[in-house]
């Protein structure tokens, strides 16, 4: 394997040229999106329910915001998450009914050109201002947000203590943006968080009868996946999905590409899906637009438009559909200043660049390797860019050997590589998943965000019936 690496180093640099030309072809063409241009609102219409009658009627609405990723080079995912507090609290949700994870180390960020801002959107104010960081740094963490789901403190490590303390009537939107991988999603603090032990949190705050109806947006890599086979019909839960079980989702306002990021970031600024939810939230009356309309629209915009060429997701939606015909504000709140706005419209938009997610850490680092003068500056970069290669290439090099090893040197790919019929569970044993990940992890190093990419071989290892004594072999014959 040392040898292999060795090798592999020297090519390094071309490597290199080739994952940036694979991206050029990737973000493709796009033109600009007016969508910020602000609309005409008049005051003439009245909203007419008075906020107490409202909560009366409608429980109490309660939202978790998780930002799962931390790092500069990750900025989109905490500015998601701030303007989907903003665009909450807009539409009257009470600061202690939103409860935020967020790791907060972008705005005070000494590569942040607006130190104490974020933004989401090129033309957008700022999102960062307001926003409580209920639980940040180390306390983003998926046992610290399964305890806050069913409003156990006693669960809880650190943070502000604020929990989702529902009643049987109330609302809960959840919403969550990070990198994921097959079965699993990101956060900034090791553990993942494990699709089934998610649901189990799930039906466990079902089983309790603590909520009404619950939302859930999901933006990550291979999502679906999260869902696929094993989210029920029957916990009043609906969920959309950035994209289906195998396929990247894609971040956006990105420098160089189009609609850009102003010139002085080197970082995107949003995610496509979740931009994109955000958007439509903040330029219709969400009275009147239905959870089905939005996710037609997000669904046309995250797929490019039907360009998936030159990057975009497929949305996808599991739980119970039938919830579709609600009014989007008892979830997302209704801001009176929308109230002559449309129910809907899917205007024509055009397309936007995007950066796939995994990519767009490189991408992040070859922009500040451009924009620094200073020459030692420029080689630590370039030992970082160096390192992040070096470290991808030695994982998807474990994986293969592991693969020739385990099953021989024809066979191996075809079976981690298989992708199960949509409506099968990426694994049926998810403890079979989570061991396998261990013992890869004591052996070969830790994962990492990049790594999540390599969940399906894990998963496809255990769907193949090979023991953890064979596994872990393996692991040790690799080294
Ligand atoms: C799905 O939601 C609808 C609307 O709230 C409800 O009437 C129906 O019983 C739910 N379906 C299941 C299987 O729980």
């Amino acid at each position: 394997m040392a040898k292999q690496d060795s090798v592999l180093l020297k090519n390094l640099s071309l490597l290199f040229l080739v994952i940036l030309l694979f991206e050029a072809i990737q973000v493709g063409r796009a033109s600009q999106l007016n969508q910020w241009e602000s609309r005409i609102r008049l005051p003439s219409e009245k909203d007419d329910e008075p906020k107490e009658l409202d909560e009366q009627q409608h429980g109490t609405r309660w939202a978790v915001l998780v930002a799962g990723s931390s790092g500069y080079g990750n900025y989109r995912h905490q500015a998601d998450v701030c303007h989907a507090y903003q665009v909450l609290r807009k539409g009257g949700l009470k600061e202690e009914n939103i409860v935020v994870f967020m790791y907060d180390d972008i705005a005070m960020h000494e590569l942040n050109p607006r130190p104490g801002v974020i933004i989401n959107n090129p033309q957008g104010p700022d999102v960062y201002a307001g926003v409580p960081k209920d639980y940040k740094e180390e306390h983003v963490t998926a046992a610290n947000l399964y305890a806050v789901l069913l409003g156990n403190r006693n669960a809880l490590s650190g943070g502000s203590g604020k929990v989702i303390d529902s009643k049987p009537n109330d609302r809960i939107f959840i919403y969550y943006s990070d990198h994921g991988g097959p079965g699993v999603l990101g956060m900034p603090n090791m553990p993942y968080l494990y699709a089934m032990d998610f649901l189990d949190v799930l039906k466990k705050k079902h089983a309790e009868g603590s909520y009404k109806e619950m939302v859930i947006y999901v933006e990550a890599c291979e999502s679906g996946s999260i869902f696929e086979g094993i989210m029920p019909k029957d916990l009043n839960i609906y969920v959309t999905t950035a994209s289906n079980a195998q396929e990247s989702s894609w971040g956006t306002y990105c420098p160089g590409m189009e609609p850009p990021s102003p010139p002085e970031f080197i970082t995107c600024l949003g995610d496509l899906f979740s931009v994109a939810w955000m958007e439509d939230s903040e330029t219709h009356n969400l009275k009147k637009e239905t959870v089905e309309q939005q996710y037609q629209a997000v669904k046309e915009r995250t797929s490019n438009f039907n360009s998936y060429v030159f990057g975009g997701s497929h949305v996808m939606e599991y739980g119970n559909t039938s919830m579709k015909p609600e009014k989007l504000y008892l979830y997302q709140g209704f801001d009176p200043a929308t109230v002559n706005l449309p129910p809907n419209d899917l205007s024509p938009r055009t397309r936007m660049e995007v950066v796939n997610q995994r990519d767009a850490d490189i991408l992040f680092l070859w922009h500040m390797y451009k924009n620094s003068e200073d020459g030692s500056k420029k080689t630590q970069i370039v030992k970082q860019i160096t390192e992040t290669m070096r470290h991808r290439i030695h994982l998807d090099g474990s994986i293969d050997l592991i693969r020739k090893l385990l099953y021989g040197p024809a066979k191996g790919s075809a079976i981690l590589k298989s992708v199960r019929e949509p409506g099968l569970p990426l694994v049926d044993d998810w403890q079979c998943l989570k061991s396998m990940v261990r013992l890869f992890e004591t052996h070969c190093g830790s994962l990492t965000q990049y790594g999540m990419k390599h969940m399906r071989a894990f998963a496809n290892i255990c769907n193949s019936g090979v023991s953890g004594a064979s596994m872990e072999e393996t692991c040790v014959a690799r080294l």
